[in-house]
């Protein structure tokens, strides 16, 4: 027995259009005879909406009831399971409203076939006008919201558009079946990058093919002054390209001028941007020496463009080398704790010549990084800086050759990966094996004249 007052009914889960006076009236007359209602471990109505009614008309407090382990987010299937099998069954307008509400909320047709007790194919019949405008609407939201809004989950995403997370996980992997209702063409329509969006798809002849990206015109407003550089347009695509896909999670912890947001956004990445001194609205103030935010964790790529030594900022770091490398394995460390296993960090470094000293700043990254227990190197990308030309620079560079100096325009991109424990050994191997199988076919296409 339970007490009636304690018992909730929830009008989002009453499978009904509306009650039934009759059947009150015919539950009066039969009160004591009634079986007991339904509820859940929370007291929740699941099934007894005409005997509640019946129950408090002759003015009893306490009622039998069956009480039942089933989830709040259970209950309207349930109640829709119960009310379908028992006395008097759900109207046909009924069945096709709750059909369509338990197909937007992810079951399958033949879930929903088992909840109503009709055959799969009544449920497709019901259900198919929705599964044209309605769910494409959501499916968009689903896109937008995962790209423009990076830091919510897909269980978020998918309480708020009232899918499920299942469903919502369908959507963003793009499953061909979920791109065909997105595009409302037939079940055997194949699907190529032809046909889907178009972000997610690649101009692929602009890419370089090799590991050396030499852009000698700046694609970068560098009309804008910012006291440390700014990076090429090109090169953060090229990373982009290589070491991330459309839809993934890329960060760029030391953002400066923040064009990094941009160029993910025309390449569908989603991403975040911080800076330990913002001056960008859309940088947000963090330190990476004390790690990144909660919402970056689990990201799919880093890109690291640190100050370099004392390249654009004289004294940064004491003129103290060691204190520049420390520097480094911090930031490395906390990048690599927020990466998920798989994940890759693309680290911007260029050597340096001071005072007649060559710092092989590149080349100790290189080693913090390659002895790092849970990197694996995947690519060493030469990116020269464009050497100084022009007038203007005639007698500095004639100065330089005098003296014999070199100046550092050896720009490289550190590529390591994050790898699983047990999965460190082989450091090299993964590159490796790819260029031999790549090279073999193409000897076999057109010779062997690609070492000339
Ligand atoms: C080479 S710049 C990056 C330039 C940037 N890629 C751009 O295109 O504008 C290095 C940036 O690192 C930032 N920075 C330095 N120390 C940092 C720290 N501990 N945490 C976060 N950002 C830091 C600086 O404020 C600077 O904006």
């Amino acid at each position: 027995m339970v007490r009636i007052d304690d018992i909730v009914f929830r009008q989002e889960y009453y499978p009904r259009s509306e009650s039934d006076r009759s059947v009150i009236v015919s539950y009066v007359m039969s009160v004591d005879e009634l079986p007991p209602i339904v509820v859940n471990r929370n007291m929740v109505l699941i099934d007894g909406f005409h005997r509640m009614a019946a129950y408090r008309q002759v003015g009893r407090t306490e009622i039998p009831a069956e009480v039942v382990d089933i989830p709040d987010d259970r209950v309207f299937e349930e109640a829709v399971r119960l009310n379908s099998r028992h006395g008097r069954g759900l109207s046909p307008e009924e069945k096709i409203a709750i059909a369509k509400r338990l197909y937007m909320s992810g079951k399958t047709q033949t879930e929903i076939a088992d909840i109503l007790s009709v055959t799969q194919q009544t449920v497709s019949n019901w259900v198919e006008d929705i599964r044209g405008q309605e769910l494409k609407k959501k499916y968009k939201t689903v896109f937008e919201m995962h790209r423009s809004q990076p830091e919510m989950t897909q269980a978020e995403i998918a309480e708020r558009v009232g899918l499920s997370q299942q469903r919502v996980s369908q959507i963003l992997r793009r499953e061909d079946d979920i791109v065909r209702d997105f595009l409302g063409v037939e079940e055997d329509t194949p699907i190529s990058d032809d046909n889907r969006p178009e972000y997610y798809r690649y101009p692929f002849d602009k890419f370089s093919a090799f590991n050396l990206w030499y852009f000698p015109k700046k694609t970068s407003d560098h009309t804008a002054i910012h006291r440390h550089g700014v990076v090429d347009r090109t090169v953060v695509e090229h990373i982009l390209y290589y070491f991330s896909e459309p839809e993934d999670l890329v960060i760029d912890p030391m953002a400066g001028m923040g064009e990094f947001g941009e160029i993910c956004e025309s390449m569908g990445r989603r991403w975040l941007m911080y800076d330990i001194a913002p001056v960008h609205s859309k940088v947000k103030k963090n330190d990476l020496l004390q790690g990144l935010p909660e919402e970056a964790h689990g990201c799919d790529l880093i890109y690291l463009d640190p100050p370099y030594f004392e390249c654009k900022v004289p004294g940064l770091f004491g003129g103290d080398e060691e204190r520049f490398y420390d520097f480094i394995k911090r930031i490395v460390d906390n990048s690599v704790r927020a990466l998920r296993i798989g994940g890759h960090i693309a680290l911007v470094m260029c050597t340096l010549s001071r005072g007649g000293r060559f710092y092989p700043l590149t080349f100790r990254c290189w080693e913090i990084m390659y002895r790092h227990p849970e990197l694996r190197m995947v690519n060493c990308i030469t990116s020269p800086l464009p050497p100084y030309t022009g007038n203007r620079f005639y007698a500095y560079l004639e100065q330089l050759r005098i003296r014999k100096v070199m100046i550092g325009r050896d720009r490289s991109i550190l590529v390591f990966q994050k790898v699983g424990e047990g999965q460190t050994n082989d450091r090299w191997m993964g590159v490796m094996a790819d260029e031999n199988e790549v090279e073999r076919t193409i000897t076999g296409m057109c010779g062997d004249d690609t070492a000339a």
